[in-house]
Order: C-alpha cells, then structure tokens, then sequence
C-alpha cells in the first residue's frame, strides 16, 4: 500500500503526530541514516506487518558514530528519493531531524564536553569496534535518543550490521528499557552482495570484486560440518584469491558473538575494503565435527 508519510524535521512535530496516532496500535520504530535501500524497505515491511499503529522511518545521519577521520560529508543524503521508499512501504511518520535537534547545543568533535552518551561495554570492543572505538557509543546513543522521542513498542533493525543488532538488544536489556528489538535477515543483490548504502562507492571492477565476501561466507557454511577451522580455511581461502580484497577481520562466533562453540548454532562475520570502501557481512553458520575424509 502506497501512501505519503508526513514528514517531521522537529521533535515537536514529531510528538504531535504521534499523539494523533495514538491508540492506534503499537508504535514501531526503523531507525535508518537514509540513503534508502531495498534493504531498509525490507525493515519497513517487517515493521509494518507487525503493527496497525504509526510506523516511523528516522533519517538522520548521525555525527556521534563517526570519527573525525570517517566518511560523515561523504554519506550519501536523499531525503525525496528516502521519503518515496517509505510511501512505498506504509511507513506513516519519517523523522528527519537536524543535527540541533538531536544534539541541541550541536555536535562536535572537539566539544570538551558532548553531554550524557551510552557506554556500550566490552562487546563494543571487538570486531567493528576494534577499529571503530567511538562508533558503537555513537550508535547506542543516538539510538537511545530516538527511542525516547519516539517510545516505540518495537524497533526493527538489520541482522546486516548484526554487531550492531547485538549491542541494542544488550542495550535494551541492560537499560530496562522496555521495546521489543525485532532483528530483519539481510537483503542481497542476486549475486549474494549484502545490500548497503556504501555499495554505491564502489566502480563496476569493484562491485565485482565486493561479491567475493557473501561468497567466502557461503563457502565457510559448507564447510562448517567439519568444523570451525575447515570453515575459517574455506573462507579464507576464498578471499585469499580476490587481490582486490583487503581483509580486516574474518570471526566465527557463537550467536552473541562469544566464542564459537564446537557443534552448534554460530555466526561468521566478515569487514574488507574494496578500494577506499570498507564492507561487512555476516550469515549464521552451524558447527559439527564430522571428520574430513582424506583430501577433502
Ligand atoms: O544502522 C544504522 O543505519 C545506524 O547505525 C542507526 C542504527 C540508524 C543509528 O544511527
């Protein structure tokens, strides 16, 4: 069903029109930095399908997840193209704040003191985070934000950025904060590509190129009855041969990314940079232990 979202830039328009929705049914909430994808319209619909209350789309592209070295002028911002993906999919309320309304005062940098933020614990330490220290504060912080703009019932994330996906929930947890935290399976290309918004960096040679990842993973799964290093081998092997991949971590983990148990449930994650692109990935996996015949 099509039908054209209202748009609010301001938290008070954004508590008005949730005050005329309620009693509607439960609030959902898809937080997203624009730049929307099939990816983010797949969210939509999940949201949309479980509730006849107001579904918000949230657009901001948030200044506290990036360091001052990352691409926070490069990302892609399409507000009309945004506003019509979430026509398409039933979206009710888009709220596409300013920089001032989520951080009145502003936000930067070099601020000595950028207020109260969340502190994400040692799961933000690992994988993203070991590169990216600052980023999942950033995260869970504005991501706090919102749900105390919006108080939603449930928020819809993708399982995509699943270190992400992780902390919110631990988030949620820990702070008591009530919402139902609904994680989405990653959208692909028909050549496995996880779709992103970054996927627009990359030149034809490259997109070529950014399939070797959900390839890799795809190859650890069909190894994994053997084990977690027959898994890790065929991975890597697969990104061994792609020069134009360069590898920050490759991690086979159990589902809340603890270490990855022998038999069982697990997740392998993937980071790379395709050119100046950093890429992730990740699929569930399940371990056995079944034993390699000789030259398998
Ligand atoms: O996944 C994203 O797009 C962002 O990290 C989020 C959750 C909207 C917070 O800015």
């Amino acid at each position: 069903m099509s039908r054209t979202p209202v748009l609010a830039s301001t938290r008070a328009e954004l508590a008005a029109l949730l005050a005329q929705a309620s009693g509607t049914g439960p609030v959902a909430l898809v937080p997203t930095m624009g730049a929307l994808h099939a990816g983010h319209a797949s969210l939509m619909a999940t949201a949309r399908a479980r509730t006849t209350g107001p579904v918000v789309v949230s657009i901001f592209v948030n200044p506290m997840q990036f360091a001052p070295t990352e691409d926070l002028d490069r990302y892609p911002r399409t507000l009309d193209d945004d506003v019509a993906l979430c026509a398409g999919e039933g979206v009710d309320i888009v709220f596409a704040p300013a920089v001032e309304e989520m951080y009145p005062g502003g936000f930067s940098h070099d601020a000595v003191d950028t207020g109260v933020s969340v502190t994400p614990g040692e799961l933000a330490t690992i994988l993203e985070g070991a590169t990216r220290p600052t980023h999942f504060r950033g995260v869970l912080t504005v991501v706090a934000k919102l749900f105390g703009l919006v108080r939603p019932d449930l928020a819809v994330f993708g399982e995509k950025d699943y270190q992400q996906l992780a902390l919110i929930r631990r988030m949620v947890s820990d702070l008591c904060m009530g919402i139902e935290v609904v994680g989405a399976e990653t959208v692909r290309e028909a050549d496995g590509l996880a779709m992103s918004s970054r996927n627009r960096y990359l030149d034809a040679e490259q997109r070529q190129v950014a399939v070797t990842l959900s390839r890799a993973l795809r190859a650890a799964q069909e190894r994994s009855r053997y084990g977690v290093a027959a898994a890790r081998w065929a991975a890597m092997k697969v990104l061994k041969a792609e020069p134009g991949v360069e590898l920050d971590y490759l991690a086979l983990t159990a589902p809340d990314l603890g270490p990855a148990p022998a038999v069982g449930e697990g997740r392998i994650l993937v980071a790379a940079r395709v050119g100046a692109t950093r890429l992730i990935d990740n699929l569930p996996i399940t371990f056995d232990e079944a034993p390699l015949a000789p030259g398998a």
